[in-house]
Protein backbone atom coordinates (compact mmCIF):
# COMPACT_ATOMS: atom_id res chain seq x y z
CA UNK A 1 0.00 0.00 0.00
CA UNK A 2 1.25 3.58 -0.77
CA UNK A 3 1.72 5.95 1.94
CA UNK A 4 -0.97 8.40 3.05
CA UNK A 5 1.16 11.04 5.18
CA UNK A 6 4.89 11.33 5.16
CA UNK A 7 6.57 13.44 7.92
CA UNK A 8 9.99 14.62 7.27
CA UNK A 9 12.23 16.31 10.10
CA UNK A 10 9.83 18.03 11.84
CA UNK A 11 11.46 19.60 14.96
CA UNK A 12 9.27 21.91 17.67
CA UNK A 13 10.16 23.99 20.80
CA UNK A 14 7.85 25.93 23.14
CA UNK A 15 9.95 29.19 24.76
CA UNK A 16 13.20 26.84 24.99
CA UNK A 17 11.65 23.51 25.65
CA UNK A 18 12.45 21.09 22.54
CA UNK A 19 9.13 18.98 22.54
CA UNK A 20 9.80 17.44 19.26
CA UNK A 21 13.57 16.91 18.03
CA UNK A 22 14.05 15.98 14.12
CA UNK A 23 10.79 13.48 13.94
CA UNK A 24 10.67 11.61 10.49
CA UNK A 25 8.02 8.82 9.93
CA UNK A 26 5.38 7.90 7.41
CA UNK A 27 2.14 5.75 7.44
CA UNK A 28 0.98 3.35 4.61
CA UNK A 29 -2.98 3.83 3.49
CA UNK A 30 -4.84 1.31 5.78
CA UNK A 31 -2.73 1.36 8.52
CA UNK A 32 -3.24 1.08 12.24
CA UNK A 33 0.40 3.29 13.50
CA UNK A 34 0.35 3.26 17.78
CA UNK A 35 1.90 6.17 19.27
CA UNK A 36 3.77 5.52 22.88
CA UNK A 37 5.80 7.55 25.05
CA UNK A 38 5.75 8.51 28.88
CA UNK A 39 4.07 11.70 29.94
CA UNK A 40 5.71 14.48 28.13
CA UNK A 41 7.59 12.86 25.54
CA UNK A 42 5.39 14.73 22.73
CA UNK A 43 2.43 12.76 21.41
CA UNK A 44 -0.19 14.99 21.67
CA UNK A 45 2.58 17.94 19.81
CA UNK A 46 2.95 15.50 17.14
CA UNK A 47 -0.45 15.01 16.06
CA UNK A 48 -1.87 18.66 16.79
CA UNK A 49 1.25 19.39 14.25
CA UNK A 50 -0.32 16.83 11.82
CA UNK A 51 -3.83 18.30 12.12
CA UNK A 52 -2.37 21.90 11.82
CA UNK A 53 -3.63 22.88 14.80
CA UNK A 54 0.45 23.91 15.42
CA UNK A 55 2.92 24.37 13.11
CA UNK A 56 6.41 22.85 13.62
CA UNK A 57 9.47 25.39 13.82
CA UNK A 58 11.16 23.20 10.98
CA UNK A 59 10.57 20.23 8.48
CA UNK A 60 7.98 18.84 5.79
CA UNK A 61 5.07 16.72 5.66
CA UNK A 62 3.63 15.37 2.33
CA UNK A 63 -0.03 14.18 2.16
CA UNK A 64 -0.15 11.47 -0.74
CA UNK A 65 3.12 12.52 -2.00
CA UNK A 66 1.89 16.43 -2.03
CA UNK A 67 4.03 19.18 0.26
CA UNK A 68 1.75 21.14 2.16
CA UNK A 69 2.58 24.34 3.32
CA UNK A 70 1.55 25.50 6.72
CA UNK A 71 -2.16 24.67 6.83
CA UNK A 72 -4.31 25.39 9.87
CA UNK A 73 -7.25 23.32 11.68
CA UNK A 74 -9.68 23.24 8.88
CA UNK A 75 -7.24 22.53 6.32
CA UNK A 76 -6.25 19.50 7.70
CA UNK A 77 -9.82 18.51 8.20
CA UNK A 78 -10.02 19.59 4.47
CA UNK A 79 -7.07 17.48 3.74
CA UNK A 80 -8.64 14.66 5.19
CA UNK A 81 -7.18 13.83 8.83
CA UNK A 82 -9.26 14.11 11.88
CA UNK A 83 -8.12 14.19 15.38
CA UNK A 84 -10.54 12.83 18.12
CA UNK A 85 -9.07 14.28 21.21
CA UNK A 86 -9.20 12.84 24.67
CA UNK A 87 -12.03 15.55 25.69
CA UNK A 88 -13.52 14.94 22.25
CA UNK A 89 -14.59 18.40 21.34
CA UNK A 90 -18.05 18.23 20.61
CA UNK A 91 -20.48 20.42 20.89
CA UNK A 92 -22.47 19.59 23.37
CA UNK A 93 -25.56 21.25 23.26
CA UNK A 94 -26.09 20.68 19.42
CA UNK A 95 -27.59 17.22 18.39
CA UNK A 96 -25.26 14.05 17.02
CA UNK A 97 -26.16 15.16 13.67
CA UNK A 98 -25.85 18.77 13.52
CA UNK A 99 -22.11 17.74 15.22
CA UNK A 100 -21.31 15.24 12.38
CA UNK A 101 -22.09 17.70 10.12
CA UNK A 102 -20.58 20.74 10.91
CA UNK A 103 -17.16 20.72 9.73
CA UNK A 104 -17.79 20.35 6.77
CA UNK A 105 -21.04 22.85 6.52
CA UNK A 106 -18.70 25.66 8.30
CA UNK A 107 -16.14 24.50 4.78
CA UNK A 108 -18.53 25.13 2.77
CA UNK A 109 -19.35 28.29 3.98
CA UNK A 110 -22.96 27.24 5.50
CA UNK A 111 -24.03 27.56 9.01
CA UNK A 112 -25.76 24.73 10.42
CA UNK A 113 -29.11 24.39 8.09
CA UNK A 114 -28.80 20.64 7.78
CA UNK A 115 -30.14 19.42 4.58
CA UNK A 116 -31.92 16.19 3.79
CA UNK A 117 -29.17 14.57 1.76
CA UNK A 118 -26.98 15.15 4.85
CA UNK A 119 -29.38 13.37 7.50
CA UNK A 120 -29.64 10.62 4.96
CA UNK A 121 -25.68 10.53 4.73
CA UNK A 122 -25.11 10.74 8.89
CA UNK A 123 -27.65 7.74 9.25
CA UNK A 124 -25.75 5.66 6.99
CA UNK A 125 -22.78 6.51 8.28
CA UNK A 126 -23.53 5.63 11.88
CA UNK A 127 -25.38 2.24 10.37
CA UNK A 128 -22.22 1.69 8.83
CA UNK A 129 -20.42 1.80 12.04
CA UNK A 130 -22.63 -0.68 13.80
CA UNK A 131 -23.74 1.56 16.31
CA UNK A 132 -27.47 2.85 17.12
CA UNK A 133 -27.61 6.61 18.75
CA UNK A 134 -30.71 9.19 17.67
CA UNK A 135 -29.40 11.26 15.46
CA UNK A 136 -31.58 14.00 16.89
CA UNK A 137 -30.51 13.66 20.76
CA UNK A 138 -28.02 16.66 22.24
CA UNK A 139 -24.68 15.19 22.33
CA UNK A 140 -23.78 16.48 26.53
CA UNK A 141 -26.97 13.87 27.20
CA UNK A 142 -25.16 10.96 26.04
CA UNK A 143 -22.64 8.96 27.72
CA UNK A 144 -18.99 9.35 26.75
CA UNK A 145 -18.61 6.21 24.59
CA UNK A 146 -21.37 7.15 22.48
CA UNK A 147 -19.79 10.63 22.28
CA UNK A 148 -16.58 9.09 21.06
CA UNK A 149 -18.54 7.16 18.38
CA UNK A 150 -20.48 10.57 16.80
CA UNK A 151 -16.73 12.13 16.78
CA UNK A 152 -15.90 9.04 14.84
CA UNK A 153 -18.64 9.54 12.69
CA UNK A 154 -17.86 13.61 12.20
CA UNK A 155 -14.22 12.10 10.86
CA UNK A 156 -15.91 9.64 8.22
CA UNK A 157 -18.50 12.30 7.01
CA UNK A 158 -15.56 14.06 6.64
CA UNK A 159 -14.16 12.11 4.20
CA UNK A 160 -10.96 11.33 6.46
CA UNK A 161 -8.34 9.54 5.24
CA UNK A 162 -6.26 9.25 8.84
CA UNK A 163 -8.15 9.25 12.11
CA UNK A 164 -5.72 9.95 15.03
CA UNK A 165 -7.53 8.72 18.11
CA UNK A 166 -5.38 10.22 21.70
CA UNK A 167 -5.75 8.13 24.26
CA UNK A 168 -9.53 7.45 23.38
CA UNK A 169 -10.02 4.42 25.76
CA UNK A 170 -9.33 6.06 29.08
CA UNK A 171 -13.20 6.62 29.85
CA UNK A 172 -14.70 3.11 28.43
CA UNK A 173 -15.40 0.13 30.47
CA UNK A 174 -14.06 -3.14 28.41
CA UNK A 175 -16.60 -3.77 26.16
CA UNK A 176 -17.00 -0.64 24.91
CA UNK A 177 -12.98 -0.64 23.77
CA UNK A 178 -13.97 -4.01 22.34
CA UNK A 179 -16.91 -2.33 20.13
CA UNK A 180 -14.19 0.58 19.60
CA UNK A 181 -11.46 -1.71 18.14
CA UNK A 182 -13.79 -3.61 16.09
CA UNK A 183 -14.79 -0.12 14.32
CA UNK A 184 -11.40 0.62 14.07
CA UNK A 185 -10.52 -2.59 11.88
CA UNK A 186 -13.47 -1.86 9.51
CA UNK A 187 -11.95 1.44 9.16
CA UNK A 188 -8.94 0.12 8.39
CA UNK A 189 -10.55 -2.38 5.73
CA UNK A 190 -11.48 0.42 3.93
CA UNK A 191 -8.05 1.65 3.77
CA UNK A 192 -8.15 4.96 6.43
CA UNK A 193 -5.17 5.32 8.48
CA UNK A 194 -5.25 5.25 11.96
CA UNK A 195 -3.20 6.84 14.53
CA UNK A 196 -3.92 5.07 17.92
CA UNK A 197 -2.28 7.33 21.44
CA UNK A 198 -2.66 5.10 25.03
CA UNK A 199 -0.64 4.25 28.02
CA UNK A 200 -1.98 0.86 27.99
CA UNK A 201 0.72 -0.93 25.63
CA UNK A 202 -1.60 -4.25 25.35
CA UNK A 203 -4.12 -2.24 23.57
CA UNK A 204 -1.63 -0.93 21.17
CA UNK A 205 0.04 -4.81 20.91
CA UNK A 206 -3.56 -6.12 20.22
CA UNK A 207 -4.84 -3.13 17.62
CA UNK A 208 -1.69 -1.63 15.78
CA UNK A 209 0.33 -2.57 12.54
CA UNK A 210 3.60 -0.96 14.12
CA UNK A 211 4.25 1.23 16.92
CA UNK A 212 6.15 4.27 17.04
CA UNK A 213 8.30 4.92 20.43
CA UNK A 214 8.87 8.87 21.49
CA UNK A 215 11.38 9.80 24.31
CA UNK A 216 12.22 13.36 25.12
CA UNK A 217 10.71 14.53 21.56
CA UNK A 218 12.91 12.08 19.83
CA UNK A 219 11.84 9.37 17.86
CA UNK A 220 13.62 6.11 19.60
CA UNK A 221 11.98 3.60 17.66
CA UNK A 222 9.22 2.36 14.65
CA UNK A 223 8.54 -1.30 14.93
CA UNK A 224 6.14 -3.72 13.49
CA UNK A 225 3.86 -5.15 16.32
CA UNK A 226 4.77 -8.94 14.98
CA UNK A 227 8.91 -8.02 15.43
CA UNK A 228 8.17 -6.54 18.96
CA UNK A 229 6.27 -7.35 21.79
CA UNK A 230 4.58 -5.36 25.06
CA UNK A 231 8.08 -5.81 27.44
CA UNK A 232 10.15 -4.48 24.45
CA UNK A 233 7.89 -1.35 23.88
CA UNK A 234 7.84 -0.13 27.66
CA UNK A 235 11.91 -0.50 27.90
CA UNK A 236 11.91 1.25 24.68
CA UNK A 237 9.89 3.73 26.02
CA UNK A 238 11.51 4.47 29.37
CA UNK A 239 15.10 3.80 28.59
CA UNK A 240 15.37 1.13 31.30
CA UNK A 241 13.55 -1.99 32.30
CA UNK A 242 11.37 -1.20 34.81
CA UNK A 243 10.79 -1.86 38.75
CA UNK A 244 7.59 -2.49 40.00
CA UNK A 245 7.43 -2.14 43.96
CA UNK A 246 5.50 -4.58 46.14
CA UNK A 247 3.98 -3.44 48.88
CA UNK A 248 5.27 -4.49 52.22
CA UNK A 249 2.82 -6.83 54.35
CA UNK A 250 0.56 -5.13 56.14
CA UNK A 251 0.68 -5.55 60.19
CA UNK A 252 -2.11 -7.32 61.25
CA UNK A 253 -2.11 -5.89 64.38
CA UNK A 254 -1.84 -2.14 63.22
CA UNK A 255 -4.97 -0.65 64.65
CA UNK A 256 -8.02 0.23 62.50
CA UNK A 257 -7.98 3.54 61.28
CA UNK A 258 -11.31 3.36 59.11
CA UNK A 259 -14.57 1.63 60.44
CA UNK A 260 -17.73 1.34 57.63
CA UNK A 261 -20.71 -0.07 59.23
CA UNK A 262 -24.51 -0.43 57.39
CA UNK A 263 -23.78 2.75 55.24
CA UNK A 264 -26.53 3.09 53.04
CA UNK A 265 -27.71 5.96 50.09
CA UNK A 266 -30.49 5.27 48.42
CA UNK A 267 -30.47 4.16 45.00
CA UNK A 268 -26.38 3.93 45.13
CA UNK A 269 -25.45 1.49 47.79
CA UNK A 270 -26.87 -0.43 50.97
CA UNK A 271 -25.48 -2.19 53.28
CA UNK A 272 -21.33 -1.32 53.06
CA UNK A 273 -19.55 -2.62 55.82
CA UNK A 274 -15.71 -3.14 56.09
CA UNK A 275 -12.25 -1.50 58.15
CA UNK A 276 -8.92 -0.24 56.83
CA UNK A 277 -6.28 -1.12 59.36
CA UNK A 278 -3.30 1.84 59.53
CA UNK A 279 -0.80 0.71 56.41
CA UNK A 280 -3.32 -1.31 54.69
CA UNK A 281 -4.07 -0.68 50.68
CA UNK A 282 -7.79 -1.88 50.17
CA UNK A 283 -8.60 -2.47 46.74
CA UNK A 284 -12.07 -1.78 45.28
CA UNK A 285 -13.24 -3.24 42.09
CA UNK A 286 -16.89 -3.38 40.14
CA UNK A 287 -18.19 -2.99 37.06
CA UNK A 288 -19.53 0.36 36.27
CA UNK A 289 -22.82 1.43 38.16
CA UNK A 290 -21.56 -0.89 41.15
CA UNK A 291 -21.31 1.82 43.39
CA UNK A 292 -17.71 2.10 44.32
CA UNK A 293 -17.36 5.74 43.17
CA UNK A 294 -20.52 6.88 45.05
CA UNK A 295 -18.99 4.92 47.80
CA UNK A 296 -16.08 6.93 47.92
CA UNK A 297 -18.08 10.55 47.22
CA UNK A 298 -19.77 9.15 50.35
CA UNK A 299 -17.16 8.76 52.37
CA UNK A 300 -15.58 12.08 51.07
CA UNK A 301 -18.80 14.49 52.07
CA UNK A 302 -19.31 15.08 48.42
CA UNK A 303 -22.68 13.06 48.28
CA UNK A 304 -23.60 11.74 52.01
CA UNK A 305 -24.74 8.79 52.66
CA UNK A 306 -28.69 8.24 54.26
CA UNK A 307 -27.35 6.24 57.33
CA UNK A 308 -25.05 3.82 58.81
CA UNK A 309 -21.73 4.56 61.07
CA UNK A 310 -18.51 6.01 60.04
CA UNK A 311 -15.27 5.40 62.37
CA UNK A 312 -11.89 7.22 61.83
CA UNK A 313 -9.57 6.13 64.44
CA UNK A 314 -12.71 4.42 66.99
CA UNK A 315 -14.05 7.94 66.98
CA UNK A 316 -17.80 8.14 65.16
CA UNK A 317 -17.58 11.30 62.69
CA UNK A 318 -20.18 12.76 61.23
CA UNK A 319 -19.26 13.07 57.24
CA UNK A 320 -22.16 15.20 55.90
CA UNK A 321 -20.01 17.54 54.03
CA UNK A 322 -16.31 18.01 52.70
CA UNK A 323 -14.76 19.65 55.12
CA UNK A 324 -16.17 17.16 57.97
CA UNK A 325 -14.41 14.23 55.66
CA UNK A 326 -11.21 16.98 55.63
CA UNK A 327 -11.13 17.27 59.63
CA UNK A 328 -11.25 14.21 59.91
CA UNK A 329 -8.13 12.74 57.99
CA UNK A 330 -9.76 11.51 55.22
CA UNK A 331 -8.92 12.87 51.12
CA UNK A 332 -9.75 11.73 47.85
CA UNK A 333 -8.01 11.90 44.25
CA UNK A 334 -11.21 11.74 42.16
CA UNK A 335 -11.22 10.04 38.89
CA UNK A 336 -12.24 12.92 36.87
CA UNK A 337 -9.22 14.89 38.27
CA UNK A 338 -8.84 17.58 34.99
CA UNK A 339 -12.03 19.03 35.78
CA UNK A 340 -12.33 18.40 39.12
CA UNK A 341 -8.92 19.56 40.39
CA UNK A 342 -6.62 22.28 39.36
CA UNK A 343 -6.58 26.21 38.44
CA UNK A 344 -5.35 25.87 34.68
CA UNK A 345 -3.72 29.53 34.10
CA UNK A 346 -2.23 29.14 37.74
CA UNK A 347 1.50 27.99 38.62
CA UNK A 348 2.19 24.46 39.69
CA UNK A 349 3.23 25.34 42.68
CA UNK A 350 0.21 26.68 43.46
CA UNK A 351 -1.75 24.38 42.57
CA UNK A 352 0.18 21.91 44.91
CA UNK A 353 -0.30 23.83 48.05
CA UNK A 354 -3.93 25.03 46.83
CA UNK A 355 -5.61 22.45 49.79
CA UNK A 356 -2.59 22.82 52.41
CA UNK A 357 -2.31 26.87 52.60
CA UNK A 358 -3.01 26.50 56.48
CA UNK A 359 0.58 24.99 56.57
CA UNK A 360 2.24 27.33 54.37
CA UNK A 361 0.98 30.46 56.94
CA UNK A 362 3.24 32.38 59.37
CA UNK A 363 1.79 33.87 61.77
CA UNK A 364 0.70 36.96 60.92
CA UNK A 365 -1.16 34.69 58.41
CA UNK A 366 1.40 35.93 55.53
CA UNK A 367 2.43 32.83 52.91
CA UNK A 368 5.84 31.69 53.29
CA UNK A 369 6.93 31.32 49.52
CA UNK A 370 9.85 29.82 50.20
CA UNK A 371 8.49 26.78 51.99
CA UNK A 372 5.73 26.37 49.25
CA UNK A 373 8.34 26.51 46.59
CA UNK A 374 10.60 23.64 48.29
CA UNK A 375 7.24 21.59 48.92
CA UNK A 376 6.13 21.93 45.26
CA UNK A 377 10.17 20.90 44.28
CA UNK A 378 9.88 17.89 46.04
CA UNK A 379 6.70 16.29 44.02
CA UNK A 380 8.49 17.47 40.77
CA UNK A 381 10.61 15.18 41.78
CA UNK A 382 9.21 12.01 43.43
CA UNK A 383 6.58 11.76 40.70
CA UNK A 384 8.74 13.27 37.70
CA UNK A 385 6.60 15.99 36.87
CA UNK A 386 8.00 17.24 33.20
CA UNK A 387 9.16 20.70 33.68
CA UNK A 388 11.52 23.31 34.58
CA UNK A 389 10.05 25.03 36.74
CA UNK A 390 7.36 25.61 39.80
CA UNK A 391 6.55 29.02 38.52
CA UNK A 392 5.24 27.29 35.37
CA UNK A 393 1.26 27.71 34.62
CA UNK A 394 -0.45 23.76 35.29
CA UNK A 395 -1.70 24.17 31.18
CA UNK A 396 1.77 24.02 29.48
CA UNK A 397 1.87 20.86 30.72
CA UNK A 398 1.29 17.27 29.41
CA UNK A 399 -1.83 15.76 30.09
CA UNK A 400 -0.50 13.17 31.96
CA UNK A 401 1.67 16.11 33.97
CA UNK A 402 -1.14 17.83 34.81
CA UNK A 403 -2.69 14.52 36.48
CA UNK A 404 0.42 13.99 38.27
CA UNK A 405 -0.07 17.90 39.95
CA UNK A 406 -3.37 16.82 41.55
CA UNK A 407 -2.53 13.86 42.75
CA UNK A 408 0.61 15.73 44.60
CA UNK A 409 -1.84 18.38 45.69
CA UNK A 410 -3.51 15.45 47.77
CA UNK A 411 -0.66 13.52 48.58
CA UNK A 412 0.98 16.62 50.68
CA UNK A 413 -1.95 16.81 53.03
CA UNK A 414 -0.62 13.54 53.77
CA UNK A 415 -3.96 12.03 55.24
CA UNK A 416 -4.54 9.86 57.19
CA UNK A 417 -7.23 7.74 54.95
CA UNK A 418 -6.49 7.85 50.87
CA UNK A 419 -9.26 7.66 48.56
CA UNK A 420 -7.69 7.04 45.46
CA UNK A 421 -10.06 6.72 42.31
CA UNK A 422 -8.63 5.19 39.58
CA UNK A 423 -5.30 6.92 40.45
CA UNK A 424 -3.35 6.11 37.08
CA UNK A 425 -4.96 6.76 34.15
CA UNK A 426 -3.23 8.56 31.51
CA UNK A 427 0.18 8.01 33.42
CA UNK A 428 2.99 6.65 31.67
CA UNK A 429 4.08 3.38 33.08
CA UNK A 430 7.12 4.78 34.87
CA UNK A 431 5.12 7.24 36.31
CA UNK A 432 3.05 4.98 37.41
CA UNK A 433 5.89 2.24 39.43
CA UNK A 434 7.02 5.64 40.81
CA UNK A 435 3.53 6.68 42.34
CA UNK A 436 3.10 2.90 43.58
CA UNK A 437 6.65 3.75 45.26
CA UNK A 438 5.65 7.39 46.61
CA UNK A 439 2.54 5.46 48.15
CA UNK A 440 4.77 2.54 50.23
CA UNK A 441 7.07 4.99 51.50
CA UNK A 442 4.23 7.30 52.56
CA UNK A 443 2.43 4.02 54.01
CA UNK A 444 5.62 3.35 55.77
CA UNK A 445 6.07 6.65 57.67
CA UNK A 446 2.88 8.02 58.76
CA UNK A 447 0.60 4.90 58.73
CA UNK A 448 -1.52 5.72 55.48
CA UNK A 449 -4.72 3.57 55.18
CA UNK A 450 -5.52 3.65 51.72
CA UNK A 451 -8.72 2.49 49.13
CA UNK A 452 -7.64 2.14 46.28
CA UNK A 453 -10.57 2.02 43.69
CA UNK A 454 -9.36 0.74 39.92
CA UNK A 455 -10.67 -0.60 36.54
CA UNK A 456 -6.75 -2.37 36.07
CA UNK A 457 -6.96 -5.48 37.62
CA UNK A 458 -3.30 -5.45 37.35
CA UNK A 459 -3.00 -2.56 39.78
CA UNK A 460 -5.38 -4.09 42.49
CA UNK A 461 -3.54 -7.69 42.44
CA UNK A 462 -0.18 -5.97 42.79
CA UNK A 463 -1.09 -3.56 45.56
CA UNK A 464 -3.86 -4.15 47.51
CA UNK A 465 -4.06 -6.48 50.59
CA UNK A 466 -7.24 -7.02 50.47
CA UNK A 467 -9.81 -6.24 48.01
CA UNK A 468 -13.72 -5.56 47.96
CA UNK A 469 -15.64 -6.38 45.00
CA UNK A 470 -18.74 -4.50 44.78
CA UNK A 471 -21.96 -5.96 42.65
CA UNK A 472 -25.36 -3.60 42.70
CA UNK A 473 -24.67 -1.24 45.50
CA UNK A 474 -23.44 -3.73 47.89
CA UNK A 475 -20.56 -5.60 49.16
CA UNK A 476 -20.29 -8.88 46.93
CA UNK A 477 -16.79 -10.49 48.33
CA UNK A 478 -13.83 -9.13 49.90
CA UNK A 479 -11.07 -11.43 49.02
CA UNK A 480 -8.18 -11.99 51.36
CA UNK A 481 -4.52 -11.31 50.30
CA UNK A 482 -3.84 -14.87 48.74
CA UNK A 483 -7.02 -14.95 46.82
CA UNK A 484 -6.22 -11.81 44.78
CA UNK A 485 -5.35 -13.09 41.69
CA UNK A 486 -6.94 -11.96 37.95
CA UNK A 487 -8.63 -15.25 37.48
CA UNK A 488 -10.36 -15.33 40.10
CA UNK A 489 -11.69 -12.06 40.15
CA UNK A 490 -12.43 -11.97 36.86
CA UNK A 491 -14.73 -15.30 37.26
CA UNK A 492 -16.57 -13.24 40.29
CA UNK A 493 -17.10 -10.25 37.51
CA UNK A 494 -18.66 -12.60 34.96
CA UNK A 495 -20.43 -14.35 37.81
CA UNK A 496 -21.87 -10.99 38.42
CA UNK A 497 -22.54 -10.50 34.56
CA UNK A 498 -24.89 -13.74 33.83
CA UNK A 499 -26.94 -12.98 36.97
CA UNK A 500 -27.61 -9.18 36.50
N1 LIG B 1 1.59 25.15 25.09
C1 LIG B 1 2.73 24.71 25.64
N2 LIG B 1 3.61 25.58 26.24
C2 LIG B 1 4.76 25.14 26.78
N3 LIG B 1 5.14 23.84 26.80
C3 LIG B 1 4.33 22.95 26.22
C4 LIG B 1 3.07 23.32 25.63
N4 LIG B 1 2.47 22.20 25.14
C5 LIG B 1 3.29 21.18 25.44
N5 LIG B 1 4.41 21.61 26.08
C6 LIG B 1 5.53 20.78 26.55
O1 LIG B 1 5.94 19.94 25.48
C7 LIG B 1 6.29 18.64 25.96
C8 LIG B 1 5.50 17.58 25.21
O2 LIG B 1 4.14 17.67 25.59
P1 LIG B 1 3.00 16.73 24.98
O3 LIG B 1 1.70 17.30 25.45
O4 LIG B 1 3.21 16.61 23.52
O5 LIG B 1 3.30 15.34 25.70
P2 LIG B 1 2.54 13.93 25.60
O6 LIG B 1 3.51 12.94 25.06
O7 LIG B 1 1.25 14.10 24.89
O8 LIG B 1 2.30 13.56 27.15
P3 LIG B 1 1.02 12.89 27.94
O9 LIG B 1 1.19 11.41 27.84
O10 LIG B 1 1.25 13.34 29.35
O11 LIG B 1 -0.24 13.41 27.34
C9 LIG B 1 6.03 18.66 27.46
O12 LIG B 1 7.24 18.88 28.12
C10 LIG B 1 5.09 19.84 27.66
O13 LIG B 1 5.25 20.41 28.93
MG1 LIG C 1 -0.86 14.03 25.53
Amino acid sequence: MEDFITVENISKNFSGLKALRDISFSIKKGEALGLCGANGSGKSTLIKILAGVLSADSGKIKIEGAEMVSYGPLGGIMRGISVIYQDISLFPTLTVLENICVARAIGQGRILSILGSERARAEAILGDLGVSINIDSIVEELPIASQQLVAIARALNNDSKLIILDEPTTALTSKEVGLLFKIVNKLKNSGISVIFISHKIDEIVELCDRVLILRDGGLIAAKPIKDTNLEEIETLMVGQSLVYSKMDDVDREAPVVLEVNSLTKKNNFKDIGFSLRHGEVLGVIGLLGSGRTELALALFGINAADSGKIAVDGTECRVRTVNDAVSAGIAYVPEDRLTEGLVMNYPIRENIVLATLDKFKDKFTFLKRRSMSEAAQKWLRTLSIKTDSPDNIVSSLSGGNQQKVVLAKWLERNPKILILDSPTVGIDIAAKAGIFAILKTMIAENGMGIILISDEIKEITAYSHRAIIMRNGRVAKILPKDEINEERIRAILNEQKQTK
